[in-house]
């Protein structure tokens, strides 16, 4: 039996995920509870030589070699990390998930979404977030946020991330429980209400 809760921080580049994740971790952490933060790709171990590869390598890689290097880095991060803290009873913080492939590998780069869904669920292992907060900016502010030192997934171009966008958007659509579409531009204090509401609620 499933005891702790596994809550994923989704969006385009600089909508403010890591931000959000700092303030509820010391949240939940005031009311006494035992939080782990963790991301992808680049969790402790083999995740970070993947994260690596994926963020910095400067020759071409293949649509569907990146697609399962994020895979590999998630079966990794599932089995030796995310699972066995959430199974001790820890609320299980990660920066992105699998909606980041379904977003960026199938909207983003085009790849076929139900092949996409079918590997992630090997991946996972069929562990699926309690709650996603997807933090919605437009790609103007993404950019501007970011800055000019791009890594390799952060220059792939306005089009690209608008489809990711987009792509998000349809998420929280498809999966309204539990992939929540928050205004990624509203107050830090504001955005970081609406999630203990959501979490409350839940
Ligand atoms: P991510 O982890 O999603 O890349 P960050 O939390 O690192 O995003 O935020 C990217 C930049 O945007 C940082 O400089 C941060 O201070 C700023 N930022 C984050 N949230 C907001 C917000 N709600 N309004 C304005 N700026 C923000
Ligand atoms: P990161 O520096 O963690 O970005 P951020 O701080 O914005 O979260 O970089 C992760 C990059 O990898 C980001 O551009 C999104 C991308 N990504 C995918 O394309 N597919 C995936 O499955 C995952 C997990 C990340």
């Amino acid at each position: 039996m499933k005891k702790g809760l596994f809550i994923t921080f989704e969006g385009i580049d600089g909508c403010g995920k890591t931000t959000q994740i700092e303030l509820l971790k010391n949240s939940l952490e005031k009311q006494g509870e035992n939080v782990l933060l963790t991301r992808e790709p680049g969790a402790k171990g083999l995740g970070e030589k993947l994260r690596e590869i994926l963020l910095n390598y400067e020759g071409d890689v293949s649509s569907n070699c990146e697609s399962f290097l994020f895979l590999a880095d998630r079966a990794q991060h599932i089995d030796t990390i995310i699972k066995p803290a959430i199974d001790k009873g820890v609320i299980v913080i990660c920066d992105r998930h699998t909606d980041s492939t379904v977003a960026y590998q199938g909207y983003g780069r085009g790849l076929d979404l139900k092949q996409i869904h079918y590997l992630n669920n090997i991946a996972t292992n069929g562990i699926k977030p309690d709650l996603t907060f997807i933090l919605d900016i437009d790609v103007e502010t993404s950019l501007e946020r970011i800055g000019k030192a791009r890594d390799r997934m952060e220059s792939a171009g306005i089009d690209f991330f608008n489809r990711v966008r987009k792509g998000y958007i349809e998420i929280s659509r498809q999966e309204p429980e539990r992939a929540k579409l928050i205004n990624g531009k509203d107050s830090i204090e504001n955005i970081h209400s609406q999630i203990i509401k959501h979490i409350s609620e839940f």
